[in-house]
């Protein structure tokens, strides 16, 4: 494979400011939305970007379990390496990449804990095995083999055997609550399309088009 060669031209459509919505939210919901009809693979898997106490970024992809005016909500393991940066520093960056529509949508918030009540009806929803799987694995910690973790979860399995899996208190959601959008649509030769809302002062979304 020769990478220099590798590359094609995006030609599905345009981005123009008046198709975009005046609300990001809303937008999101759309692209969101249209990314799901056209049966994209893990549509609603969204990159989480955060940083730890030196400075260092790290990412790594969570499924987007609810979007509303409030913001973006995922669920993950609270002592997870995710959890320690937020806790240190709760701004953090989302990322969806619909590549198959051309389209990438980049977020700019603050992540804040989603209360046990919420963590709890969510976490109800599950099947029973991501319920037990919850309980089973120390998420990002070092494991010395795959038969321990098949042993913890079949644990897990007797454990909760009766009845429902109650909610582990080491896991929950977090809301991430936006203060900046970017919604980039391919464009030919490169010319791309790219626009960006920031919160102004009484709140409300400032609209602007970026250079590609
Ligand atoms: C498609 C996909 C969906 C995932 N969804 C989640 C999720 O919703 N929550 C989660 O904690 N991890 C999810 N993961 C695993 C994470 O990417 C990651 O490996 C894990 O959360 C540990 O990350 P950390 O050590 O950086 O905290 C998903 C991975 C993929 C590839």
């Amino acid at each position: 494979m020769k990478l220099d060669d590798i590359r094609r031209e995006y030609l599905r459509s345009g981005l123009s400011r008046s198709e975009l919505l005046a609300d990001p939210i809303e937008q999101l919901t759309d692209w969101l939305n249209q990314a799901h009809s056209v049966e994209l693979v893990d549509a609603t898997a969204m990159t989480v970007a955060t940083v730890d106490g030196d400075g260092q970024p790290s990412q790594r992809v969570v499924l987007l379990k609810r979007l509303d005016e409030r913001g973006l909500v995922f669920y993950t393991n609270l002592k997870s390496r995710k959890a320690i940066d937020i806790e240190n520093n709760n701004k953090i960056s989302l990322h969806f990449g619909w590549l198959q529509l051309e389209r990438q949508v980049k977020i700019q918030g603050i992540a804040s804990k989603m209360s046990v009540t919420e963590n709890l009806s969510y976490f109800a929803s599950r099947p029973k095995d991501s319920q037990l799987a919850a309980w089973a694995s120390h998420q990002s910690k070092p494991i010395s083999s795959r038969k321990l973790l098949n042993a913890a979860f079949e644990q897990m399995k007797s454990k909760f055997s009766d009845g429902q899996v109650p909610l582990p208190d080491f896991w929950g959601g977090y809301l991430v609550k936006p203060t900046r959008f970017e919604f980039w649509q391919g464009g030919g030769a490169r010319l791309h399309d790219s626009f960006s809302y920031c919160t102004g002062p009484k709140d409300n979304w400032q609209l602007e088009r970026l250079a590609p």
